[in-house]
């Protein structure tokens, strides 16, 4: 087992396009997000596993001893056991969970459980580690932060047992693992998404493993080839919104307009397609003019969104004051509230970006600068800190 501090950091995920659409077979276009989760482990040797979790409050410690006695034996059914009901069962007496505890609570701890305990029960003893996970992305806002969690646990713990080798050299500063490696971190990540989700689709976890933009169709995930990094606003609502019910909504609708609500199903299609080829010009030989494209590519679409009934008021101010200063954004996600995003061109001047800024704010709306395209999961180096990690372990 390893014994130095490993920092990782795994990004969230927009939906380009393709929301809604991908529910009825479309294609969809999923980017990872720069707003990030962090993971700091320190193996040590008090004898305990110590969780913390300041951003939703929470500090959990187990004594190994405990746990090394536990009857574990439920995880001991080949490579990677799938996080069943009944195992998620057993894993609450393991934990020891109040009754009371709250839902996000409770999915995180049983996450980390399970990866910590099938991971590393294949060393003599279990280890002793300290972790602290925390996250620049607002959590059950659509933005993937549960993935990101997941990616980040996996990752780490999968290096200090060192079933992946830690692909940091030393000078750098930031690493990435290899192929074979991320498609382990992304199988126990998808294993840890179960735990929390229950069953679902794999493109979050997917997203915060390799980074980049991903195409998702019908359960086929693929990476894009040499995506660029775009600058976004991000912009959440704080409207909250059930992505089941604007999910059924949209079907009712198809049910009872289908020659209206198919051709734009259809057309939603289209735009991803469209949105994809263009991305991968950006990626060969980038010109202003595909920036051009684009907006018109979200423009379309977010009428489009509305018209599937996915709107909502929130969104249309999104809309009103971004294009008062010429700039284009479409909801992202299930919609009904939640978030959008808005396109921000090269060239854009910063007190520009800044007056847009400080317009949604005044709305009520948080609103990030980042952008999408950015790397999946990495290792940082724990010695020659970037100011970002820096900055994250500051604000601990
Ligand atoms: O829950 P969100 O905001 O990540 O959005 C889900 C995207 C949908 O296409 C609306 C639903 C789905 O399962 O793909």
């Amino acid at each position: 087992m390893l014994s130095e501090v490993l920092l990782v950091s795994a990004p969230g995920k927009v939906i380009l396009h393709g929301e809604h659409a991908v529910v009825h077979g479309k294609v969809a276009l999923a980017v990872a997000l720069n707003l990030r989760t962090f993971l700091r482990l320190q193996p040590h040797s008090n004898g305990k596993v110590d969780l913390s979790l300041p951003n939703i409050g929470i500090k959990w410690a187990w004594d190994v001893a405990r746990l090394q006695l536990l009857d574990t034996s439920f995880l001991e059914q080949g490579d990677i056991t799938t996080p069943t009901p009944e195992l998620v069962e057993k894993l609450k007496e393991v934990a020891g969970l109040p009754d009371d505890c709250a839902v996000t609570e409770s999915l995180a701890v049983l996450a980390f459980l399970y990866l910590y305990l099938s991971i590393c029960r294949k060393q003599r003893a279990l280890p002793s580690l300290d972790i602290v996970v925390w996250s620049e992305l607002p959590h059950g806002a659509g933005l993937g932060s549960s993935a990101a969690y997941s990616v980040c646990l996996a990752a780490a713990l999968l290096t200090v047992c060192e079933e992946i080798p830690n692909p940091l050299k030393d000078g750098d500063c930031v690493n990435r693992w290899t192929k074979e490696d991320l498609e382990l971190i992304n199988k126990w990540a998808f294993q840890g998404e179960r735990v929390i989700h229950g069953n679902p689709s794999g493109v979050d976890n997917a997203v915060s493993t390799w980074g980049g933009a991903l195409r998702y169709q019908q359960g086929k995930i693929s990476s894009l080839k040499r995506p660029p990094a775009l600058q976004i606003l991000l912009t959440n609502t704080k409207v909250p919104r059930n992505t089941r019910t604007l999910v059924a909504g949209v079907r009712n609708r198809l049910l009872k307009f289908p020659e209206i609500v198919a051709p734009l199903l259809t057309s939603i299609d289209a735009i991803s397609l469209e949105c994809e080829r263009v991305l991968g010009e950006m990626g060969e030989a980038p010109a202003p003019e595909q920036y051009l494209v684009l907006e018109e590519l979200i423009d379309m679409n977010q009428h489009h969104l509305n018209a599937l009934g996915v709107g909502h008021a929130s969104l249309d101010q999104l809309c009103q004051v971004t294009r008062a200063r010429g700039l284009h954004s479409k909801l992202t996600g299930a919609g009904g509230g939640g978030c959008g995003i808005t396109l921000l061109k090269p060239g854009l001047e910063q007190p520009e970006v800044e007056a847009t800024k400080q317009a949604l704010t005044s709305c009520g709306f948080d609103c990030w600068e980042t952008s999408i395209g950015a790397p999946g999961v990495s290792i940082h180096s724990a010695t020659s800190l970037d100011s970002r990690v820096q900055q994250a372990l500051d604000g601990l």
